[in-house]
């Protein structure tokens, strides 16, 4: 029940009215008993000045944030992550004693996936990475933050872009940077993910890797695309009896991190899955 005393939690973005985050938290909220109450706040260009102010005004708890807004908002924040600053955008506003704090949660969410859906508790020492721009840069973020990993190989098309990124970085000689149809490095790569748009709806019968060739039965291949879930390069994968993963775990885990922040609560993860999953 919603009461005078409900905490008010929500998404900021522009346009957001296709988001499923207010069913994951909402589902994930009544599930553990807590007194909040998700909502999605559509804010045009014009309000988004106003975001930080309206969170202190009216006692808004924690924001999720989403295009096109991950940028804009750091330059109201009273502090924000070493990890949101590396990454560049924040995803997460945690308003608490009177304070609004940034955080970016989406290299904990592809870390979590790959370990939950992709059985990869240690990375693989080589890793292909395909794409330079938001997304790519909060996992090549998680990447290089994981020892173990070795090699990165950074494909995307306009391979300037994935220059900047691994600069941006500090990849160092950890990160070698290339053209997205280079599929030299996939060989001994022990993981793919694709981190562009590429097979995204309604452009869903394509693959970032063409007709795919270079895949192979020792990788586990993750997709962030979500929309639709069998896209065509986890096809592709599936097909050379590679393991594969689909995007929904990353965007599951980076909401579960959200709400642990907002909340101190350990986050129901599978309900929160199951409130998101297409039928
Ligand atoms: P996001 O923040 O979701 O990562 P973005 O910054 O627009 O979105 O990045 C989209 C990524 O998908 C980029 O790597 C982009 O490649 P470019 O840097 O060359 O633009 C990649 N991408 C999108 N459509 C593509 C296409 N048709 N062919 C190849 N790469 C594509």
């Amino acid at each position: 029940m919603i009461s005078g005393r409900t905490g008010i939690l929500g998404v900021i973005g522009h346009p957001v009215t296709h988001s499923g985050s207010p069913a994951m938290h909402n589902a994930a909220l009544q599930a553990t008993g807590l007194d909040f109450v998700y909502v999605a706040f559509g804010v045009p260009p014009e309000g988004a000045a106003a975001i930080g102010v309206a969170m202190r005004a009216l006692n808004i708890r924690g924001l999720n944030v989403t295009v096109p807004y991950k940028q804009v908002v750091m330059d109201f924040l009273d502090e924000v992550s070493p990890e949101a600053q590396a990454i560049g955008a924040v995803n997460t506003i945690d308003h608490r004693d009177g304070r609004l704090c940034g955080h970016n949660t989406d290299a904990h969410g592809v870390l979590a996936s790959l370990r939950e859906d992709g059985g990869l508790h240690r990375l693989p020492p080589k890793v292909v990475l395909l794409g330079a721009g938001g997304a790519a840069r909060a996992i090549l973020y998680a990447l290089l933050a994981a020892p173990e990993v070795e090699h990165i190989a950074l494909l995307n098309r306009t391979v300037s872009r994935a220059e900047d990124l691994a600069a941006a970085l500090h990849g160092g000689s950890r990160v070698t940077v290339g053209d997205i149809t280079d599929v030299a490095s996939l060989n001994d790569a022990g993981l793919v993910i694709n981190a562009t748009s590429i097979g995204m709806e309604p452009h869903s019968g394509v693959s970032p890797l063409g007709d795919g060739a270079g895949l192979h039965d020792s990788m586990v291949v993750l997709d962030i695309v979500y929309k639709p879930l069998a896209t065509q390069l986890l096809q592709q994968a599936r097909a050379v009896g590679a393991r594969t993963v689909d995007g929904l775990g990353m965007l599951v885990h980076q909401g579960a991190r959200a709400f642990e922040l907002w909340t101190g609560v350990v986050a129901p993860v599978h309900i929160m899955r199951r409130a998101i999953q297409p039928a």
